[in-house]
């Protein structure tokens, strides 16, 4: 970060004439520390305008160019597959959007996108239209277009591994079985260095295979249950935009009270063993 502002504030030194106008016309741009990669001011060359709008971030810290955080969240298109456990990433999305007021309403590469802040951090959410298994497709041509570094990409998932309702949130790791996981580091060119926000959804009864179980909806008592790990996911999130990553996890990951008192009733999950799902 530190070489990378060297090397914008000499290069902005070289375009300084340029640049005196071009902080004015960007002025917009830093006002709302919303930058979205590409919306750049149309009358004036894209190049002057990136250079004035870094090296103002350069001058302000981290705090101009601010990059938006990408939250995402996995689930398969189409009414067959709505209120379904592989699609609890879907629902986890649309309780963001609906606290802060965030409409998630166009299309972009291939998922439904949706653009606002939270407090003044900007922020980015995305459905996925693919079908699970090439979530990547979409979630690659994100990151790559709104240049969206990979610890401000958040991916939102129903995970077999974590009992219902529990939330983890980790910087890094593995597909686990999940398809959704595994299109999305294939199109990352194999980078599993990215954010986690995994939701339990419990393991299926022993005659039930995981695809049928993932794709079975929730009953009643479930779904009330999960509004409250809802809950705790939307303040998670603006405790990771607002205060970073770790202060979110640490919020994640610590036991509640409560689950420290069940916690020796609550059956543990029997069989590690890998599925895919
Ligand atoms: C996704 O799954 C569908 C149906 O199971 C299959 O036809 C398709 O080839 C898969 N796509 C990818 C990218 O794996
Ligand atoms: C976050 O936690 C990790 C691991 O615990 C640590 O290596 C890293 O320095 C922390 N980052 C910040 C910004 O505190």
């Amino acid at each position: 970060m530190r070489i990378l502002t060297g090397v914008l504030a000499s290069s902005s030194a070289l375009l300084s004439g340029v640049v005196g106008s071009a902080s004015a016309a960007c002025a917009r741009l830093a006002f709302s520390r919303v930058s979205y990669g590409r919306a750049y001011p149309s009358s004036m060359p894209a190049a002057a305008c990136k250079a004035a709008a870094s090296s103002s971030a350069a001058a302000d810290a981290d705090a101009g160019a601010q990059k938006p955080w990408l939250f995402v969240g996995l689930g398969n298109p189409g009414r067959m597959y709505k209120g379904t456990r592989h699609n609890v990433g879907f629902e986890m999305i649309d309780a963001i959007a609906e606290a802060e007021r965030i409409s998630v309403s166009s299309k972009q590469f291939k998922a439904i996108v949706g653009k606002g802040l939270i407090g003044d951090v900007p922020v980015m959410l995305a459905k996925p239209q693919t079908f699970m298994n090439a979530s990547g497709e979409s979630v690659g041509q994100l990151v790559a277009y709104f240049k969206i570094p990979l610890n401000q990409l958040v991916v939102i998932y129903d995970d077999l591994d974590l009992p219902f309702a529990k939330l983890r949130l980790l910087p890094k790791g593995g597909h686990g079985g999940h398809n959704g996981m595994r299109s999305i580091i294939d199109h990352l060119k194999q980078s599993r260095n990215f954010p986690r926000l995994r939701i339990g959804i419990g393991r299926p009864p022993e005659e039930m295979g995981a695809i049928s179980f993932v794709l079975r909806s929730f009953s009643k008592q479930e779904k009330e249950e999960l509004e409250m790990t809802f809950q705790r996911g939307l303040q998670a999130v603006r405790i990771m935009v607002r205060e970073g990553f770790n202060k979110s996890a640490t919020f994640v990951n610590t036991p509640q009270p409560l689950e420290m008192l069940n916690r020796c009733k609550s059956p543990h999950i029997a069989s590690k063993r890998r599925v895919d799902y």
